[in-house]
């Protein structure tokens, strides 16, 4: 079942943050929102790749490892997307836990929310991962994971320190996105992901030629992760998938690492 924003889970215990009553129940970005209605009809489509591509089954498993949870934890994935993560994350927090994912796209919550049926510590919920739907008065968040999120968002520093406030001091941040390579194989992979990033970056209603796209994406990812290194102790930095997937995990409020 996908939840709006302003809709309390009936999978949610006491121990969950409250979703923000003060919260819309819809996006705040202005709609209709170019990613939105990109995901929407590319949901199935991005679900297989989001599954399959090699490499991200190791990358989803470094982000859950990535996050330091222990059991009964509460962990929120923003920009969820068709729930890829959701399952390691769950597995990680064990059933006193909670995992909560927030998108904003409701074609993809609702294969999040399908993937997730039978893990009862998982709810999903619709919202702006720019301005989370969650109860900041809850101190109860023990990490925020972001994949393959901050490349869309216009201000992903901002976003990024939102995220380090929404967990507080000794909170974690785990982020993980695409990137350049300097692989050995680095001319054909970097050639790949240019073009896959030409492909699937919103809107796709004209053909683009725009080698700024990927200077765009890469500026985004490194302020961000930049950010999550200026407002944390850095615990894990790392490249994964030849290279082509950075992740980021930090512990707010230890800045320095
Ligand atoms: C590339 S997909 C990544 C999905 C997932 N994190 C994964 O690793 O497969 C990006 C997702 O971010 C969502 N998204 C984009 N902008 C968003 C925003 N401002 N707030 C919440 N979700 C957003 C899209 O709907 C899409 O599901």
């Amino acid at each position: 079942m996908v939840r709006s924003g302003s809709e309390s889970s009936d999978r949610q215990t006491a121990r969950v943050p409250a979703v923000d009553s003060s919260a819309p129940s819809r996006p705040t970005t202005t709609e209709p929102h170019a990613a939105t209605k990109f995901y929407g009809r590319w949901a199935r489509l991005y679900d297989l790749l989001a599954t399959w591509l090699p490499g991200v089954r190791d990358v989803r498993r470094s982000v859950a490892a990535a996050c330091g949870l222990s059991a009964g934890d509460t962990v929120v994935e923003l920009g969820c997307g068709t729930g890829s993560n959701l399952g390691y994350l769950s597995e990680r927090v064990g059933d006193e836990g909670r995992v909560i994912g927030v998108d904003i796209t409701p074609e993809v919550l609702a294969l999040a929310a399908d993937r997730t049926k039978d893990l009862e510590n998982v709810s999903v919920v619709r919202g702006d991962a720019t301005r989370p739907p969650l109860d900041t008065t809850e101190p109860d968040i023990d990490a925020v994971v972001a994949t393959f999120l901050v490349g869309m968002l216009p201000d992903p520093a901002a976003a990024v320190s939102t995220w380090c406030d929404l967990v507080g001091p000794g909170g974690r941040i785990v982020l993980a996105n695409a990137t350049t390579t300097d692989h050995w194989s680095a001319p054909l992979l970097n050639r790949a992901f240019r073009a896959f990033v030409v492909c699937s970056t919103p809107p796709t209603t004209q053909v683009r030629y725009d080698g700024n796209l990927v200077a765009q994406l890469e500026t985004r990812v490194s302020t961000a992760h930049e950010r999550l290194h200026d407002e944390s102790r850095a615990t894990v930095d790392s490249r994964h998938a030849m290279g082509l997937v950075r992740l980021t995990g930090g512990i707010v409020g230890e800045p320095g690492g």
